[in-house]
């Protein structure tokens, strides 16, 4: 651990504000997905970054009981699938919300597969096919990190394609 240029006084933020800072933080929204014995599985997540371009490499903070979570490690390939802006009805299937479970998830919206068998969205605004290279468990999620070996979504006009952002706890098209 770094030591801290200036010492950090009082006690740290507890979760609640920590939660309503974040919730200000404007965020794309992704369905990470991958395909396992039992079909295909994914959930909605904003914790996801580029971490270098060379090789291709991004990552995805998912909490531990995360159904997907067990079905990537097995699987060891994820697609991050970063949804255009009339995607918040996806956004709601994958985070649970309508309860829709597993396989039947992916009967909205146009799915195929890049290079790993994980299910890729035609329409998203792009798609990272991933093949697990890391994963660090720090507090209550895990992070994967993933190779990047495939590219897709975009199948739309690029004048059409607008971004889901996740903002003040709502769904915003950009
Ligand atoms: C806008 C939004 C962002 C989310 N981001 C994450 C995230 O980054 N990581 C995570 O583990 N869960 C995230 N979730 C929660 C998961 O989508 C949710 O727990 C989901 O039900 C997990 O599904 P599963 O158990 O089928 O994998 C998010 C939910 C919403 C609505």
């Amino acid at each position: 651990m770094t030591k801290p240029l200036r010492p950090v006084r009082g006690p740290a933020p507890d979760a609640p504000l920590f939660r309503d800072a974040m919730a200000r933080v404007a965020s794309a929204v992704h369905v990470v997905t991958t395909i396992g014995p039992e079909g295909r599985v994914g959930l909605t997540a904003t914790a996801v970054a580029s971490v270098s371009d060379s090789p291709p490499t991004v990552l995805v903070c998912i909490a531990r009981p995360s159904r997907t979570l067990a079905v990537i490690e097995a699987s060891g390939v994820f697609c991050i699938n970063t949804l255009p802006g009339d995607g918040a009805d996806l956004a709601e299937i994958f985070a649970s919300r309508r309860g829709i479970d597993g396989e039947a998830r992916f009967t909205e919206g146009d799915w195929g597969t890049l290079t790993t068998g994980a299910p890729a969205l035609r329409e998203a605004v792009a798609a990272f096919d991933c093949r697990l290279t890391a994963v660090h468990d720090i507090a209550s999620h895990r992070i994967l990190i993933g190779e990047v070996v495939g590219l897709g979504g975009a199948g739309r006009e690029p004048a059409e394609t607008t971004s889901l952002i996740y903002r003040k706890r709502r769904f915003e098209s950009v």
